[in-house]
């Protein structure tokens, strides 16, 4: 199945629509198993979620959530490791039990070991319904920079200078951004048996066409989801300029 696309007029626009998804799904799946984003996209969606529960009623108590990665040597308390954002944006806000939360541990010990007891614990859930994923410049998902083999499975991996560089604006300089992270890998993110790639602005226009229209290749990450067989961009118009297809248009 081609990748379905929608573009959105704006980030509010894609937010909403995403966050409209996620609450069909579990409201059709109350138990459902998610797979979870973080960076600054999914921002407006999650906060739209937080919305649909505190208003709708939406409910997260049966819900279990896997996140795609997190730095290595930030403790859970650090304001820029994953968990802390996860609470800050999500988790706090909503009745989603804290023992269904999976974010893996940048603090781990053994990290191999660690890695493998993530994928494990994918496994015994039942594998992720849905899973929510932004794009790096570089066409990374979750921290899949490229070069990573689409079999890689959860792993530590380097960061590349690129997406530090990208990520330094949340700290308070560039030496403080972590050079390793934990991720799942391509092959996990494939066996998702739903995917939303989320993007928006002009600085992801590039890595959205060559994921999209260009072929597929380790070095454009994200070009992998070409070979799912449900997986749905929505994108707003910035993020969707250097597209010479035709798509679905919301506005
Ligand atoms: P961003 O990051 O949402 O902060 O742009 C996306 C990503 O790097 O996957």
């Amino acid at each position: 199945m081609p990748i379905k696309v929608i573009v959105t007029k704006d980030y509010d626009e894609m937010s909403k629509l995403a966050a409209r998804i996620m609450a069909n799904a579990i409201r059709s799946k109350p138990d459902i198993v998610l797979g979870l984003a973080t960076g600054g996209t999914p921002i407006g969606c999650y906060r739209e979620l937080v919305r649909m529960h505190r208003e709708e009623g939406l409910d997260f108590s049966r819900v279990t959530t896997f996140n795609l990665d997190e730095y290595v040597g930030l403790p859970p308390t650090h304001e820029q490791s994953y968990h802390y954002y996860m609470d800050v944006n999500l988790f706090n806000h909503v009745n989603i039990r804290r023992e269904n939360i999976h974010i893996p541990d940048g603090m781990a010990e053994d990290l191999e070991k660690h890695c493998r007891e993530y994928e494990e614990m994918i496994k015994r859930a039942g594998g992720i319904d849905l899973q929510l994923l932004g794009i790096g410049r570089n066409g990374h998902i979750g921290f899949n920079e490229p070069g990573s083999p689409f079999d890689s499975r959860t792993r530590v991996v380097k960061l590349t200078e690129t997406t530090r560089r990208d990520n330094a604006r949340f700290f308070k300089s560039l030496d403080e951004v972590p050079t390793h992270a934990i991720t799942m890998g391509l092959a996990t993110i494939m066996e998702a048996r739903r995917i939303i790639l989320l993007a928006s602005g002009e600085a992801k226009a590039d890595a959205i066409a060559r994921s999209l229209e260009g072929p597929k290749t380790v070095m454009v990450p994200a070009s992998i989801l070409q070979d799912h067989p449900d997986c749905t961009f929505i994108i707003d118009k910035e993020a969707a300029s250097k597209l010479k297809g035709s798509y679905q248009r919301t506005f």
